[in-house]
């Protein structure tokens, strides 16, 4: 059954980078983690650059005129360099926030603050345009932001190979459209989605182009000036980087315009009893003390990812999937969402077995030491769209290896002899 397609990454040597992999599971089972699209393990180097800087340099960055102080902002400051190299943005474009959520609400609050005037003011007849293919996250924040505005929210529909129906743009991203929110690559499906044609077509009408990068920047090389786009987030613990932190990059012009989200300390220019105004981006979106260690372990996650390299890490994840498509094609009683093929898309598989609901087969690789997601993945409506109430998502990183996806394709077949549905 195996791939005709080479690994770029030894998976198992990768793993020793990783400490949670030393464990056992349910006993005496080796972890097999494919549930990445949730969180990612980390390497020693983050959590030992995040434990260091507790341990070393430890003070609130950008105010303290003492050596600590400038140990942690030099620290802190260092991880924003390496965000705008790893992104290909400028070093003031980045924003550092608690997670990709975070940084998808701050613009769509922000874009709600904008007055009449500001480019970001929504209105009646205006339009925003997401996609039936969103988590939460990029969903949730601009039905709020339409509901507060009036404005009207609009999507693009998935079609029947779990692609976006991109047959009807111009009817989609109207004139009236002002901010275009996709997602990079679906966390259900692992569709990667095409983007040049929408960026053009957002820009004609002078929208702006969100992209939720949470499931790409940490797979494959993203780079902002390339896609073309005018805002991305994405979060630092799928990037193998600590929670608690995400990034937000933007357009410097445009953040420029981009009235602030948070209000309080580190964010002003200047403070009067009455009145105060704004210190220059990025700061003005940074109020009070950041999170400061978690980011400099996100910068080491991101320099960790760079040696390995994107590309490889990409390659390998599409080795993987290819193997587990393989595998899963040889069971007639798979059902598998999403693309089949292997071109644009990433290494995440959902799927269905028959006669099992996704909990119990969560429940039972559990038991064998595989590590799933089951249910609707915080994208109830794409979950629905698939006319499934759940799904078991495997989802692939850069230290799972042949023996990982092997050992799915023979827990999934033990599942279907222990539930007797084959
Ligand atoms: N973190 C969510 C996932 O598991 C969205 O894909």
């Amino acid at each position: 059954m195996a791939s005709q397609i080479t690994m770029t990454l030894n998976g198992s040597l990768i793993r020793k980078d990783f400490p949670i992999f030393e464990r056992v599971i349910r006993g005496d089972m080796r972890l097999i983690y494919l549930d990445s699209g949730a969180t990612s393990q980390k390497p020693n180097s983050v959590i030992e650059a995040e434990a260091n800087f507790y341990r070393r340099n430890n003070a609130a960055v950008h105010r303290g005129a003492h050596q600590l102080a400038e140990e942690a902002t030099d620290a802190y400051e260092s991880a924003r360099f390496i965000v705008a190299d790893f992104l290909g943005g400028d070093v003031d474009e980045i924003i550092f926030t608690k997670s990709a959520t975070e940084s998808l609400n701050l613009l769509a609050y922000s874009f709600g603050n904008a007055d009449s005037g500001n480019r970001f003011h929504l209105k009646a007849g205006d339009r925003i345009v997401v996609s039936e293919m969103e988590h939460h996250a990029n969903l949730v924040p601009w039905q709020e932001l339409a509901k507060r505005t009036g404005a009207e929210l609009a999507w693009f529909s998935l079609n029947e190979f779990g692609r976006l129906d991109l047959s009807n743009i111009e009817s989609v991203i109207t004139v009236d459209t002002k901010v275009v929110a996709l997602t990079h690559q679906s966390n259900v499906l692992g569709t990667i989605n095409p983007l040049e044609a929408i960026v053009a077509r957002a820009h004609d009408v002078g929208a702006v182009v969100v992209l939720d990068a949470c499931q790409s920047v940490p797979h494959m090389k993203v780079d902002v000036e390339k896609l073309g786009v005018d805002f991305l987030a994405f979060s630092g613990h799928k990037s193998v980087g600590p929670t608690g932190v995400g990034v937000l990059w933007g357009r410097g012009e445009l953040l420029d315009e981009l009235p602030p989200f948070l209000f309080g300390g580190s964010m002003i220019e200047s403070v009067t009893m009455a009145h105060s105004t704004w210190a220059a981006v990025p700061r003005k979106f940074e109020a009070g003390v950041p999170n400061m260690a978690q980011v400099v372990g996100l910068g080491a996650a991101l320099n960790y990812l760079t040696t390995i390299g994107l590309d490889k890490i990409h390659d390998h994840e599409i080795a993987l999937t290819s193997r587990l498509l393989e595998g899963f094609e040889e069971n007639k009683d798979v059902q598998i969402f999403g693309p089949r093929g292997l071109d644009m898309r990433g290494g995440i598989v959902s799927f269905a077995v028959k006669d099992i609901h996704p909990h119990d087969m969560g429940q039972f690789l559990d038991s064998q030491g595989i590590a799933v997601r089951t249910g609707h993945h915080c994208a109830w409506p794409l979950t629905r769209k698939l006319g499934v109430n759940a799904t078991t998502r495997a989802s692939f990183y850069l230290y799972n290896d042949e023996t990982d996806v092997d050992a799915l394709i023979a827990g999934v077949a033990n599942a279907q002899e222990y539930f007797g549905s084959r």
